[in-house]
């Protein structure tokens, strides 16, 4: 192998280090068995030197003992168990020009072993490899001779994993092929054979081609490249799946069926001259074919909740429903279509990629069907009723930070049950609700949160109708981390509504349970503390005394134990004489207003006609519908769960305004929207002050009016509510009233009240 290489190198640099030498080498190496050994074995290796001198033997460069032959000029060394490619080299003590010899230790060539051969098409030639099972570590060659022909034999270098090949071409005429091995090297030769073959059997076809797919949405038609095989092995699979194969008799077209809709499926070919005969081709390259939609066949999974929408006549409903698995859908979901059944009317009502839908109508049935391309998901109506509360039968155990395991008794209650719906979602957050179905009286749910509160109900669906029972669900709590923050509403002399802030869901640390408002008389150092249940966020403290200073927080706590306390409410309730003053200075202002207001209407005759005409319009025949009034649709609108009736943790996050209809005055019936707990402007902290600096600032600013020192009597909030009614008369109407001291300018009053018309 390299063992020349390895030699005629060092030869060359010898000969450029004693370029100054005479010419010829001083001595000759010999191995006893030549330059290739048996790896393991004993051998001799001798130097014969050319003249006289003091002779040295090197081994890979180290100097060795030699032993002296009978012979004079000879000088050997005995070699046990050669295992690696050594160099032996001789010099002369005066000569630095050496000779030497590489001998490599390598094994005998093995048995031929494994011999497949391949012909690559019908008229190809046959390309056969076989084995030695091991590397002879020497130079060997392979030989294979073709009986019949002529040629001597086809040969190959064997190369370093052991293996031998030969190509050869067939004569046209041949159905057998036998051929016989032989492998040899330096040590030796081994022999195998003759083998014989049928060749068509060793024929492997070409690589097919897959030129196109047609696809339905159950199965594909592959077309291929022209070939005259009897079998086609087809292999498919989809993106997530793995391959499915089918055998096909290959001279029928390909058609694979059993495939799911709307899926982009891989296909590879390969082929073979038959069952018993030949080879397989080799995979073709994989072409890709999607599969055409189908309408959904699986009826969707719904749920509902009572929507509570302050304005509604009807009852309002939110519907809730599962995305179709990729299997199930079938395609391309591109909106849902609601079926609502109202008697023999249908409507349906488009809702494009959204899951859920508020719908309000009283006494239906609705069903929701998922849409694409080629149709929808079958309809399933599920009539829309408030269920029946009961309340305190489910109990739960936390299983871990995330799950919960339910459990109720089963219902004694008249209808037949056909199954449980248990549902949960963050409180505050109804869009990630879910829901499960369950036979049993059991149910496991998981996915929550640790130190987040989840609203759980377990609603049973009976003949009769539904029946339900909510509560409050948490793994782990902790106490609230942020207090609430107190506000006063309204001070007498002797008591205190006070409300409070929520506290944000990230900092509850799981279901609040209740709140307390501690009460610190400055004067005296008591402090007296109330509680107060969630979610009422309101208090009225009572038995206080007049002129006195006090001291109000307020703390939330969940199971886990008691947060830390909000800002404090510093206040002191007024002196007896303090709030007979502001009385009067209230009636005062009322009525100076009111007058104003008269001699307004009267010193101008046009403003007159529109004043009547105006009041024509508030005799109206028809009474307004509170629903639609633009005062009614400006209010937040807010889901209210049908549970939350018992928890109205729902209805936290805009400030919630109770509504109720006044007529506007005995005669008229105009209806207005009254607000009953409309937010107190920062009136009470500059009450004092607004006392001593009298009426100017009282009159001309809108929050003095509504939010000043308020009086008990409702008949006065009717008239302060009156004017709220009629927005416009305030500001541009009064300012200058009291700037101008009294001399108004027609246009002013023209663009005022043209807005009386509002109201209709
Ligand atoms: C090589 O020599 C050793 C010791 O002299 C002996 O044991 C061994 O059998 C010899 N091997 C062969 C292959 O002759
Ligand atoms: C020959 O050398 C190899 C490795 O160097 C060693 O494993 C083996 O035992 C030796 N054989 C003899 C007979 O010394
Ligand atoms: C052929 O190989 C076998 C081992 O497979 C070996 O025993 C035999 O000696 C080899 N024959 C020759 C001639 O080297
Ligand atoms: C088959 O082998 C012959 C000779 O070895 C060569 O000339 C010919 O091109 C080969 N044919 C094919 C198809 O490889
Ligand atoms: C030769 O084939 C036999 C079985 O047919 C197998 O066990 C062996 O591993 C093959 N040898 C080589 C070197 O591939
Ligand atoms: C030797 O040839 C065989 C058969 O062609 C091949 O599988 C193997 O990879 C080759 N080994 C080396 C080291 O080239
Ligand atoms: C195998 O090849 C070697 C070297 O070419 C030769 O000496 C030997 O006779 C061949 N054996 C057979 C059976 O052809
Ligand atoms: C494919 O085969 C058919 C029939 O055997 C033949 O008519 C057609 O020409 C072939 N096409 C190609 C491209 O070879
Ligand atoms: C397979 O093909 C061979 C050659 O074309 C033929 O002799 C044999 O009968 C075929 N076998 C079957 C099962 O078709
Ligand atoms: C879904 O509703 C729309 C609007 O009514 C209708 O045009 C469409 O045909 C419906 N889709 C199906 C599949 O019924
Ligand atoms: C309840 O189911 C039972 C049997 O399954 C049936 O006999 C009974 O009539 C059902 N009751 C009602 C109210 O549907
Ligand atoms: C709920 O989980 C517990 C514990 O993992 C298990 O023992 C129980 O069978 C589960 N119950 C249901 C209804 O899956």
């Amino acid at each position: 192998m390299s063992s020349e290489c390895t030699w005629s190198i060092l030869v060359v640099l010898g000969f450029i280090l004693a370029a100054d030498a005479h010419g010829g080498t001083v001595c000759t190496v010999r191995s006893s068995t030549g330059k290739e050994v048996l790896l393991g074995s004993n051998f001799t290796v001798s130097c014969i030197f050319n003249k006289p001198c003091t002779k040295q033997l090197f081994r890979n460069n180290e100097p060795i003992k030699y032993e002296l032959s009978p012979r004079s000029r000879e000088v050997f060394v005995y070699i046990r168990n050669l295992t690696t490619l050594s160099i032996f080299t001789c010099k002369c003590n005066d000569n630095p020009e050496p000779c030497g010899i590489d001998i490599t230790p390598g094994y005998p060539p093995n048995f031929p072993q494994n011999l497949t051969c391949i012909r690559k098409t019908e008229f190809g030639n046959v390309s056969c490899t076989w084995t030695t099972g091991r590397d002879t570590k020497i130079v060997t060659t392979c030989q294979l001779r073709v009986q019949g022909d002529p040629h001597h034999g086809y040969e190959s270098v064997m190369n370093s994993s052991g293996f031998c090949w030969a190509t050869f071409p067939i004569k046209s005429l041949m159905s057998q092929l036998t051929v016989s091995l032989n492998v040899s090297n330096s040590l030796g030769s081994n022999t195998s054979g003759p083998h014989t073959f049928t060749l068509s059997n060793i024929v492997q076809p070409s690589l097919p081609k897959i030129k196109h797919v047609d696809c339905s949405s159950r199965w594909c038609h592959l077309h291929t490249d022209n070939h005259s095989m009897n079998l086609v092995e087809v292999q498919y699979k989809s993106p997530k799946g793995i391959w499915k194969k089918v055998q096909i008799n290959g001279k029928k077209s390909l058609n694979i069926s059993l495939l799911e809709p709307y899926t982009k499926y891989t296909f590879q070919i390969r082929r073979k001259i038959n069952q018993t005969m030949g080879l397989w081709s080799y995979w073709s390259q994989a072409k890709e074919a999607e599969t055409k939609e189908e309408a959904p066949d699986k009826v969707l999974d719904f749920w509902y909740l009572r929507e509570l929408k302050p304005s509604q006549s009807e009852k309002c409903f939110r519907i809730f429903w599962k995305e179709l698995s990729v299997s199930d859908a079938k395609g391309k979901i591109h909106q849902y279509n609601i079926t609502v059944k109202k008697g023999n009317s249908r409507e349906i009502i488009v809702v494009p990629r959204r899951i859920n839908e508020s719908i309000c109508c009283s006494d239906c049935s609705v069903s929701v069907s998922a849409v694409n391309s080629m149709g929808q998901s079958p309809e399933n109506f599920i009539k829309l009723q408030t269920p029946h509360l009961v309340s305190g039968f489910l109990s739960h155990k936390s299983l871990s930070n995330h799950s919960i395991a339910l459990s109720w008794p089963r219902l004694a209650i008249a209808g037949n049950i056909t199954e449980y719906v248990v549902h949960w979602y963050p409180v505050g957050d109804i869009e990630e609700i879910q829901w499960i179905r369950v036979v049993d009286t059991k149910a496991n749910i998981t996915g929550l949160r640790p130190q987040e509160c989840f609203q759980g109900a377990v609603t049973a669906l009976t003949s009769n109708g539904p029946v339900a029972s909510n509560k409050d669900l948490s793994t782990w709590q902790s106490a609230p981390e942020q207090g609430p923050v107190p506000q006063q509403v309204k001070k007498k002399t002797e008591s205190l509504i006070v409300k409070w802030s929520k506290i944000p869901q990230e900092k509850r640390g799981g279901c609040l349970k209740k709140y307390t408002v501690y009460l610190m008389d400055k004067s005296k150092g008591e402090i007296h503390h109330y509680s107060v249940d969630y979610p009422l966020t309101e208090y009225i403290i009572s038995g206080l005394s007049p002129g006195q200073c006090y001291n109000l927080w307020v703390t939330a706590w969940t199971d886990a134990g008691e947060g830390p306390r909000g800002s404090d409410l510093p206040f002191c309730t007024p002196t007896d004489t303090e709030r007979l003053l502001s009385l009067v200075i209230l009636a005062g202002g009322a009525v100076l207003f009111f007058c104003l207001f008269l001699i307004c209407i009267c010193q101008f005759s046009s403003v007159q006609r529109r004043f009547l005409s105006c009041f024509q319009c508030l005799l109206p025949r028809v009474i307004p519908d509170p629903a639609n009034s633009k005062c009614a649709k400006t209010y937040d609108k807010e889901i209210l769960f049908y549970l939350q009736q018992y928890d109205s943790s729902m209805s936290e996050e805009p400030e919630n305004v109770e509504v109720e209809e006044v007529p506007y005055h005995p005669s008229f019936t105009c209806t207005y929207i009254k607000s009953f707990s409309q937010e107190s402007d920062s009136s009470d902290a500059t009450q004092i002050t607004r006392n001593t600096d009298i009426s100017e600032d009282y009159i001309s600013t809108h929050g003095a009016i509504s939010g000043g020192e308020e009086e008990e009597d409702e008949e006065k909030e009717m008239g302060l509510d009156e004017f709220e009614f009629f927005p416009s008369i305030r500001s541009p109407f009064l300012e200058p009233l009291v700037s101008t001291g009294g001399k108004l300018t027609l246009d002013v009053v023209k663009i005022d009240c043209s807005e009386f018309l509002d109201c209709t």
